[in-house]
């Protein structure tokens, strides 16, 4: 045990030494960023808004049409009732950006290649980005093939390729089947992730999550050493700190393999969950409800935090701003919380049939995690294209 602990600050030490050697970036001056096309007004902070129903402009595309949607996500062929939930669109205070335009987004990936990585929460939206691309390529133009952790999607004509890799905790651990995994007992490997980030390497654009399988429980597994070692030595960490150090491991993979000049990368924060409806004032007589049944957002004057760990999202800004490479965070959090209407609920192919007694009070096996397509994945993806092509000169990013 202490022998790791020691370790561990060792690395914690070396990441920010590093970091701070570097200086504090290059704010201001300085080349343009990759992919740039145009800057957003000064002060223009996408995460602040409000959402306003646009039944015009939204939705961009519609369920049935979208053929890489998982069934997990289809909520209308699952028998949603309502369809409400797909037609807001996110207003940021005080300014307007250019509308998510797919033709621009393929040229300018002409030749690329864009990676996110992550979890079933980053899967889903980069499925959404694959519908919002999807009817800018003709038929025959493209492809998509998924082999183990990696999901590929070919839009042949720009010999541009947009892709998936399934680490849900980024670093190596025992979920990383890309089906066959559950959120108990989580155990990952204290090692730098090899395994996994030979597959990362090249990208021109990352995408990373990564939050909501490190607060399955208070604590984490750590197995040192390889495969092979007979030791199996395995100790216990918070999980928050067990993140931060494999946080503090992706920025060093940063560091060594990633060229600012040519890449971007981001990280996509926490995504809320909805599963106590008391926490936005819904005390019905019959107990506690939550997502099931709701067709509304929460208004914005409400303070609901959707139960994010505050201290977790302290830890994503915290580390990632220790990087050489600059890592932009795409901030969902807080917008997303206000959507307690557009999460999945029963409305999804279920993996284990509910038994009578669930159906007798759905909102017993609702999912108040995931994100009905289309829906609010889709404006996360209006938020990466802003801080991909219209980046603020206000910040480093
Ligand atoms: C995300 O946006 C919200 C709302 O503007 C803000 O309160 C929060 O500090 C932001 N978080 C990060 C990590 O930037
Ligand atoms: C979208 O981008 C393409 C390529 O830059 C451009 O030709 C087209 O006019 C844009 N469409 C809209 C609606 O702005
Ligand atoms: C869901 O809404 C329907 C229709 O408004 C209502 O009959 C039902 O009681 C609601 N169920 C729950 C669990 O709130």
């Amino acid at each position: 045990m202490k022998v790791l602990v020691v370790a561990v600050l060792a690395l914690v030490a070396a990441a920010a030494a590093a970091a701070a050697a570097a200086g504090q970036g290059e704010e201001g001056g300085g080349p343009p960023l990759p992919f740039a096309v145009g800057a957003a007004p000064a002060g223009c902070d996408v995460a602040q808004g409000e959402w306003v129903r646009d039944d015009d402009a939204r939705p961009w595309y519609q369920e049935w049409e979208c053929p890489y949607i998982q069934p997990q996500l289809t909520c209308q062929a699952h028998g949603r009732p309502d369809k409400a939930y797909q037609s807001w669109r996110w207003q940021p205070r005080g300014c307007s950006l250019p509308s998510f335009n797919a033709t621009l987004m393929l040229e300018m990936l002409r030749g690329k290649r864009m990676l996110f990585v992550g979890d079933s929460l980053n899967r889903g939206q980069y499925v959404s980005l694959l519908c919002l691309l999807h009817r800018a390529i003709p038929d025959g133009a493209k492809s998509f093939e998924t082999v183990d952790s990696l999901s590929v999607f070919r839009a042949k004509n720009y010999d541009a390729t947009i892709e998936f890799y399934w680490a849900p905790m980024l670093a190596e651990s025992n979920s990383d089947d890309a089906v066959v995994h559950s959120a108990d007992d989580r155990l990952i490997r204290g090692a730098p992730m090899d395994r996994h980030s030979s597959f990362w390497k090249g990208a021109d654009v990352l995408v990373f999550n990564s939050y909501l399988w490190w607060v399955a429980g208070d604590k984490i597994q750590i197995l040192r050493g390889a495969d092979n070692d007979p030791s199996k030595d395995i100790v216990e960490m918070k999980s928050e700190e067990a993140y931060r150090l494999v946080l503090h491991q992706v920025v060093r993979w940063l560091e060594r393999n990633v060229d600012p000049v040519k890449s971007r990368v981001f990280f996509v924060t926490a995504s809320p969950t909805h599963t106590d409806g008391r926490a936005w004032g819904d005390d019905d007589a019959e107990g506690s409800g939550n997502c099931y049944n709701q067709t509304s957002p929460i208004s914005a004057a409400s303070s609901y935090r959707g139960g994010t760990s505050q201290e977790m999202l302290r830890a994503t800004e915290e580390v990632l701003a220790t990087s050489r490479v600059p890592v932009g965070l795409v901030n969902i959090t807080r917008l997303s919380e206000y959507r307690r209407d557009a999460h999945t609920q029963t409305y999804k192919k279920q993996w284990v049939e509910p038994t009578a007694e669930q159906r007798a009070d759905p909102r017993s096996y609702a999912d108040c995690t995931h994100w009905c397509l289309p829906g609010v994945p889709d404006t996360w993806n209006e938020l990466l294209y802003w801080k991909l092509f219209f980046p603020s000169n206000d910040q480093v990013l």
